[in-house]
């Protein structure tokens, strides 16, 4: 599907409504969509492509689909799930995003989504995303900012009421733990500091800041600051690892 469309927002807003009923089907959309976003920018095919932080692997799958060679990292064995056979799976390594074991510049392409808001130092994080990636590489990070509608997870959209109240009344209505807890692992995190910090870094350039699933003008709404912050929903970036 086109994109920006109205036509492919919808679909990926339908299927992230029955993420909880067929997450097979809504993850699968996402990660073609993914895999589509990236293959603007570079072919698939051949390229070694490393997920950080990918949870179970649908990601990884799709690139390897469309011909790359795709590898998971996932610092939480419980994410992979049944479906990855953890210690026989060649491409699938339980490490940490802040240290891979990885030599610097082996990858043509580092992919990362929707992880930079749960850890607590993004900057360490893009580094050694960068540091993995080869000279000319690309860089594909996504995240759900604070203030996105979408920014407390599963307390949403009750996070702009506080974080601690947003949990207690997802906990006192649900009846199950939240899955998040603020300062533990989900973190807040903005778009224009996000931006400000990348534009100034030397080891990577922007080639686009975009709202990730905004069906028109992605890259005017992160140029509007106060807006952007609300407007975005999740800041896609793709970086260029510089030479
Ligand atoms: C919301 S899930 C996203 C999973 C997948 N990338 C996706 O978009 O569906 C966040 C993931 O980040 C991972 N994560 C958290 N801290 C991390 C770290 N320091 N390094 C790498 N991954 C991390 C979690 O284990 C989890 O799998």
């Amino acid at each position: 599907m086109r994109d920006p469309s109205f036509r492919r927002s919808l679909a990926l807003f339908r299927a992230f409504t029955r993420e909880q009923e067929d997450p097979a089907a809504a993850y699968t959309l996402l990660a073609r969509d993914a895999a589509d976003q990236v293959e603007r920018y570079v072919p698939l095919k051949g390229k070694i492509v490393v997920d950080v932080g990918g949870g179970n692997g649908h990601f990884t799958r799709e690139f390897r689909r469309r011909g790359a060679l795709g590898y998971l990292f996932e610092p939480d064995a419980k994410e992979l799930g049944e479906g990855q056979q953890v210690q026989r799976a060649r491409d699938t390594i339980v490490a940490d995003g802040y240290l891979l074991p990885l030599a610097d510049g082996v990858a043509d392409v580092t992919f990362s989504s929707n992880v930079l808001e749960h850890v607590a130092d993004p900057h360490t994080f893009l580094s050694e995303m960068a540091r993995v990636t080869r000279p000319g590489g690309l860089i594909y990070v996504s995240f759900t900012n604070w203030l996105s509608p979408w920014g407390g997870h599963e307390w949403a959209p009750w996070h702009y009421a506080g974080a601690e109240r947003a949990r207690a009344r997802y906990e006192r209505r649900t009846g199950s733990p939240a899955k998040h807890r603020l300062g533990e692992n989900l973190f807040r995190i903005g778009v224009g500091p996000t931006l400000r910090h990348v534009r100034g870094r030397t080891d990577v350039d922007v080639v686009s800041a975009r709202s990730r699933y905004w069906p028109v003008l992605p890259e005017l709404i992160t140029r509007v600051p106060g807006l952007r912050e609300f407007a975005t929903w999740n800041l896609l970036l793709i970086l260029r690892r510089c030479s």
